[in-house]
């Protein structure tokens, strides 16, 4: 479930924004969700988009701990960031420089070490409290440190999100932390332990998303299908349980759901699969390996087998669902048949896309003391040849989808003037020459080509529907 590329944040403007704040995001959507609620934190304080870095007030940057590149991403940008808040400060102007999220989370104060120009460090939990830690910093003139697992759930002190004249897709947390200690994986540590919001929060969260335009919302949570949130009338809700009172939602139209894990598929989600329209067609589950030692050293609880059962009774409910995942390649000890099993398995299930990753070891985690560590020329090599397998069922998965009719979210502009862009039920980008009239709305657009990552297509509408439009 990750993001490869930072991202400005997109958030709701605020008409005169006092104070301008830059936010960069990397990692998994829960990052991007946070970075919004960061925003929204920060909106009642005057604070509204800033043009560029340069034009900010404010700079926060919420990283990812996940594999280490992601941690040295964060100290290459700090020193560029540097030279911009002297540029400022020489001019008259001040920046405050923030690092939220799980290289927050997993450094704390060694940040300030070896950046001291920083001037907030917060964890994924206490960002509800970054207005006091700003007045601290400002009062105080020096860092403000703050990456505590609070007594109180920063979900209950955050203010209502999503403005109007939010986009057609909206994520929204449902779920967060992880108990599972995967043996490679940092999350565990630095989220924290298993917690789901009560459904009566999500579903107030999901109706003020849709009043603000969204017609898909994608429920987020390190384990999202783990979620067992309190119940509107007491007792626990089971997630599939709550797709269903969220379908219920007029407007709400799409609902997913990421990032699950094999283990928490149950019976009644699967069928759900089958039973809610509103559920898309499209499912992002990780499996890393498909060699079963590989699959036990890593703690994984499943056995490739388990997998493939999932994913046959998956298509069982709901024939055209389309799978993603995840895969490690490189665990300590992985032998070539191992990889081969893996694969075997890639083959055999037939992914629309997935990510796949060099092992990396990340401190703190069992795995990174494992002896039998694999060299990093044969861990790209693997890499390789698995990503040239994943790319070319990702080119035929789209490849088959021409000629068909699909529905469309229309999302925004597309990239040539004239084009708006959309994504499919399969979570295909889908680009197509039509007015902008269109955005926020769902059409059938006829698939004319197909291209690595995304669809072109052509809409033809009925007069009214060209008349509406
Ligand atoms: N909760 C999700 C995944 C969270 S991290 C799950 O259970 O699958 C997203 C992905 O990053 C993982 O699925 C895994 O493929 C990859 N990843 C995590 N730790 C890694 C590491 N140390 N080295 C390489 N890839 C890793
Ligand atoms: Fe990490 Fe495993 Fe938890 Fe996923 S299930 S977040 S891979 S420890
Ligand atoms: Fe990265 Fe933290 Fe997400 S480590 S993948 S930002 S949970």
């Amino acid at each position: 479930m990750t993001v490869p590329t930072p991202s400005p944040v997109a958030f709701s403007p605020v008409a005169h924004p006092l104070r301008r704040l830059h936010v960069v995001t990397w990692g998994c959507q829960m990052n991007v969700y946070d970075s919004t609620r960061m925003a929204d934190v920060l909106a009642p304080l005057g604070y509204g988009p800033a043009a560029s870095v340069e034009d900010a007030d404010m700079v926060i940057l919420n990283t990812c701990h996940i594999r280490e590149h992601a941690t040295e991403k964060l100290f290459s940008e700090l020193g560029r960031l540097r030279r911009v808040k002297d540029a400022r400060r020489a001019a008259g102007a001040r920046m405050l420089l923030a690092v939220a999220g799980c290289v927050a989370q997993a450094e704390g104060a060694e940040i300030l070490r070896r950046a001291p120009y920083v001037d907030i460090v917060l964890g994924p939990q206490t960002y509800h409290r970054l207005p006091e830690m700003i007045a601290e910093a400002e009062r105080a003139g020096r860092a403000v440190v703050d990456t505590e697992f609070p007594p109180e759930s920063k979900f209950d002190h955050l203010p209502e999100a999503a403005l109007p004249g939010g986009g057609a897709t909206a994520f929204l947390a449902i779920q967060e932390g992880c108990d599972k200690f995967c043996s490679f994986c940092v999350v565990p540590y630095t989220r924290g332990v298993e917690a789901s919001r009560p459904a009566a929060a999500v579903l107030a969260e999901a109706r003020a998303l849709v009043a603000a335009g969204a017609r898909e919302i994608t429920l987020l949570g390190q384990n999202v299908n783990a979620w067992h949130g309190e119940a509107p009338s007491g007792g626990a809700w089971t997630l599939a349980r709550l797709l269903r009172a969220l379908a219920e939602i007029p407007g709400l139209t799409r609902l997913r759901y990421t990032t699950s894990h094999p283990r928490d598929m149950d019976d009644e989600l699967i069928a759900a699969h089958g039973e809610l329209p509103a559920l898309m067609p499209f499912l992002h589950l990780p499996v890393q390996s498909g060699a079963d030692r590989i699959l036990s050293a890593m703690n994984r609880r499943h056995t490739a087998a388990d997998y493939r059962r999932i994913v046959e009774r998956l298509r069982h409910a709901r024939p055209d669902i389309a799978l993603s995942s995840d895969f490690i390649v490189g665990y300590p000890g992985e032998t070539a048949a191992d990889f081969a099993a893996t694969l075997t398995l890639a083959r055999e299930i037939g992914f629309a896309q997935a990510y796949s990753f060099k092992y990396s070891p990340r401190p703190g985690t069992p795995a990174a003391s494992a002896a039998d560590q694999i060299p990093e020329r044969e861990k790209e090599a693997r890499l390789a040849t698995l990503q040239d397998l994943l790319a070319t069922q990702q080119r035929d998965f789209n490849a088959r989808q021409v000629g068909r009719r699909l529905a469309v979210l229309i999302t925004g502009r597309g990239r040539h003037p004239g084009q708006i862009a959309g994504r499919s039920p399969y979570l295909q980008a889908v680009h197509l020459a039509a007015p902008e009239t269109l955005i926020g709305r769902e059409i059938a657009v006829t698939i004319a080509a197909a291209g690595p990552r995304s669809l072109a297509g052509a809409w033809h509408p009925s007069p009214e529907e060209h008349a509406a439009a």
